[in-house]
């Protein structure tokens, strides 16, 4: 069976990039659960599932690119999962953000009680306080909020209730997605810029390419009419 056919995609390929996705996730519950993160394992956590959410993110944003650049058009039947994996990791992300760093900052005079409704009360009015104070936490969070809806809107279904047209204008969301998971991450680091500086370029080309081939398409769609008749 040839890869590149429409079985090929269906029965290998998809189900071989899906076990690829999981694996990070896989990788770091077995990092955790065996002692190989570094001396602040509960920072890696954080760290890792959010470079995971950039990565899911340029990729998905690659996707069309690729294929306009090589012509293979199956390429598009990934995007929808790369996408819902963005959304998977930077959920992780969230929670791991939840629990290490909103979480281990409650104080709890009368001892912990961890599903008590004040609990639930005090860390809510903490997560919320710190989006509210901490700039890069205020950038990260909207990109999380902008994730909801293509994940909420990501099924057959949804596409055929929205309309493709007002589909693909919502799922536009992505780009400001990715452009503000590289603000997030170059307002976090405190000094050396490089790896923001990396993902900067790489969300920066893939919609360049695509304002591009935008500009591209209206020119062809301007009306003859408008065009200068040859002389
Ligand atoms: C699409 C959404 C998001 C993306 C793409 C993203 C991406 C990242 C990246 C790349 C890092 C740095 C990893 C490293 O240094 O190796 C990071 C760290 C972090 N993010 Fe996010 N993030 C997102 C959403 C959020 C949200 C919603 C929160 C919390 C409300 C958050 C809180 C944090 C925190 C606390 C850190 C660690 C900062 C530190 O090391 O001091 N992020 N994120």
């Amino acid at each position: 069976m040839r890869l590149t056919t429409e079985r090929g995609v269906r029965f290998v390929l998809k189900p071989l990039v899906f076990l690829a996705s999981l694996g990070p996730a896989a990788w770091l519950v077995w990092a955790a659960l065996t002692g190989n993160l570094s001396a602040n394992p509960l920072s890696d956590l954080t760290n890792e599932t959010g470079v995971w959410t950039l990565r899911f993110l340029c990729i998905t944003l690659a996707i069309s690119p690729l294929r306009k650049l090589t012509g293979w058009n199956a390429a598009i039947r990934f995007r929808r999962m790369t996408g819902l994996f963005a959304f998977f990791y930077a959920t992780l992300h969230f929670l791991t953000y939840v629990i290490v760093d909103r979480f281990a900052s409650l104080d709890f005079p009368n001892g912990i009680v961890i599903f008590a409704a004040s609990t639930m009360r005090n860390l809510a009015a903490s997560v919320w306080e710190d989006i509210y104070k901490r700039p890069f936490i205020t950038v990260g969070f909207t990109a999380l909020v902008t994730l909801v809806p293509l994940a909420l809107t990501s099924t057959a279904g949804m596409i055929r209730r929205l309309g493709g047209r007002r589909w693909n204008r919502l799922h536009k969301l992505v780009y400001a997605t990715g452009v503000l998971g590289v603000v997030h991450y170059w307002w976090l680091v405190k000094a050396d810029v490089r790896r923001p500086l990396i993902y900067g370029i790489v969300v920066g080309t893939l919609l360049a390419l695509r304002l591009y081939w935008a500009t591209q398409r209206a020119a062809a769609r301007a009306p003859a009419a408008r065009r200068v008749p040859a002389p």
